[in-house]
């Protein structure tokens, strides 16, 4: 996996100053350029060092409350270098950062919001091509979401994993053994003194989550569709070889801008399907389902829940990296091969001659890559499991599907039927789920409502429910649990998630009732609630829509325009079709 910085002189031919975007700014006559000319001056630039140049925007998600992008403020530097090196025009740009640990109630709420603020960006600035940075969790999605919408020339730098975690001599994964000392804590086998250690051993440099959660599959499925330079997305966040590879993204993104080839040229309907593959493959994050939909609608592709169940059942889970794999963290994956690695023990599986940022085609990329170790990255004829990693459900409680990373759940559970014990919301659960009263059993199903994407508001990652403090005791691990939310890519458990429509709009989880019966079938991909539909009917005629819960700002614009789970939670007026305008045509 070594980063290549492309190669500028293949392919078409360099394009002339005066067929650049920003030539429009710089270069006319009139009063317009003699002012954004003046004011380069200003900002200390030499005519010689910027005229005619690729203007190339780096859109930085760096903050002081972020701590998986903390490094992105120097990394930039190293961007810059190489937009230099290569003959560009490199400008920074503060970009707003989602912080999956501290923003609430989720960053998933203001996903379209930095879309939003990345297409402007780009469409309103003298921009020729963009460097995007970030990788903690939905900062991926959204950036490119936004860079489709424009198409430009795209280049990502992904933020790269964080060191493993440690304490006593045992390797942490982030999120992964937070849950399950937190578990302990509860069940009394560790106390105080043990959780302060942890508290400084399972978070220990800058960069993303470094189990395969969700930054690490959405920074992935970037590189399978072929928007980093080669074995860009592993590479930990603090390591030499970032800074090199976010050189060699701005050396690459000045010839993307010189030989005109944009985002629609790499973001297409055969790049999309082995990001597909690329995540189930890797044992990735539920939350991926939602964000490849979403993105591939900004790049006017067509993606579906169906595709996701489709593929599933051709790609083996080969990375066994933790939660889905028992053993592994992202750094043992870089040294196994990374992404290229991976990449090249499922040949057959890819569409191997379409372009990427650096090489005409995916099967020139990938000729170097090789595996270093094979229980990193197992061998096919010994996967980590046969299918892929997300299951797509069906039934009478999910008429537009549901998903279950069923790879993370304990096997007697994937086919189970037990009787609901219901929660109208999560801080009721949290409240409740330690009452006797409600005689929950191991073989209880908890269902939550009311925390999809309006009901959350957000679809906030309340998926894997905790369980009872008196089941935990006993040593019970995992229950069924459904809701409409999302889940952590680090949590793990039989949670069926993305329940669509969900129950805050009045889709059927909205009429479940404790005591009623449902039975999971992962194999038969089924779910389904044993109530007749004409109770049903019943129900939904006594049931009343919740109040609204945002009467004015974003929260309103979010309500009025989000879509559901299995449409990729985009805004309605984003994910519609149509031109971008010409900032100078108003
Ligand atoms: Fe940022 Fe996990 S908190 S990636
Ligand atoms: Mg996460």
């Amino acid at each position: 996996g070594r980063p290549d910085s492309g190669r500028p002189d293949s392919g078409r031919p360099v394009r002339r100053p005066e067929d650049l975007r920003s030539h429009q700014w710089y270069g006319t006559d009139g009063l317009r350029s003699f002012s954004h000319r003046a004011r380069t001056r200003q900002l200390g630039y030499l005519p010689e060092e910027h005229l005619g140049k690729p203007v190339v925007a780096i859109l930085n998600t760096w903050s002081d409350i972020n701590p998986c992008h903390v490094h992105l403020r120097d990394r930039a530097q190293a961007v810059k270098r190489g937009v230099w090196q290569a003959g560009g025009f490199p400008l920074e740009f503060p970009v707003s950062t989602l912080s999956e640990t501290f923003q609430k109630p989720t960053p998933m709420l203001y996903r379209n919001l930095l879309a939003m603020e990345t297409e402007e960006l780009l469409r309103s600035y003298p921009v020729d091509g963009a460097v995007l940075m970030g990788g903690c969790d939905k900062t991926t999605p959204a950036l490119l979401m936004g860079a489709a919408s424009v198409d430009l020339p795209t280049v990502f730098v992904p933020a790269g994993p964080m060191l493993p975690g440690h304490w006593r001599n045992e390797v942490l994964g982030s999120g992964t053994d937070m849950w399950k000392y937190w578990d302990d804590k509860r069940a009394g086998l560790i106390g105080d003194c043990e959780l302060a250690e942890l508290e400084n051993g399972l978070a220990r440099s800058p960069g993303h989550c470094m189990t395969m959660g969700t930054a690490s599959t959405l920074t992935a499925a970037a590189e399978a569709l072929g928007v980093t330079v080669p074995g860009a997305s592993s590479i930990p966040a603090v390591d030499s070889g970032h800074d090199r590879m976010a050189a060699a993204a701005g050396i690459a993104i000045v010839g993307l801008v010189h030989r005109d080839r944009r985002l629609s040229d790499i973001l297409t309907r055969d790049a999309f399907e082995d990001a597909v593959t690329t995540v189930l493959g890797l044992g990735g994050s539920t939350n991926a389902v939602i964000h490849l939909i979403a993105m591939a609608g900004r790049a006017g592709v067509t993606l579906t829940l169906d595709d996701f169940d489709r593929i599933a059942r051709t790609v083996p889970v080969l990375a066994n990296v933790r939660p889905g794999g028992q053993k592994y963290l992202m750094e043992d994956f870089h040294f196994a091969g990374g992404l290229p690695g991976f990449l090249s023990r499922i040949p057959d599986l890819l569409h191997l001659d379409r372009p990427t940022v650096s090489y005409d085609t995916l099967r020139e990329q990938l000729a170097p890559a090789r595996v270093h170790h094979d229980d990193v990255i197992r061998p096919r004829d010994n996967p980590v499991a046969s299918e892929g990693g997300v299951a797509v459900l069906r039934g009478n409680l999910c008429p537009d599907g549901a998903v279950i990373k069923h790879i993370a759940a304990e096997p007697h559970l994937l086919k189970h039927t037990g009787p609901a014990v219901v929660f109208d919301d999560y801080r009721t659960m949290q409240r409740t789920i330690n009452d006797p009263e409600l005689g929950i059993t191991a073989d209880s199903v908890l269902v939550l409502r009311n925390a999809g994407p309006k009901g959350g508001p957000g679809m906030p990652e309340y998926g894997m429910l905790p369980l009872p403090d008196h089941l935990l005791r006993q040593g019970v691990r995992d229950m069924v649990r459904i809701s409409d939310a999302r889940m952590s890519g680090t949590s793990y458990g039989t949670c069926v998630l993305h329940v669509a429509p969900e129950s805050y709009i009045g889709g059927p989880l909205a009429l479940v009732r404790t005591g009623d019966v449902i039975t999971l079938d992962v194999e038969a991909r089924s779910l389904h609630l044993h109530v007749d539909d004409a109770e049903l009917e019943r129900r939904r005629a006594a049931w009343t829509p919740p109040p609204t819960r945002y009467e004015r700002g974003y929260g309103a614009l979010y309500n009025e325009q989000i879509t559901q789970a299995d449409t990729g939670c985009d805004f309605e007026f984003l994910a519609r079709p149509g031109k971008v305008a010409d900032p100078y045509a108003g």
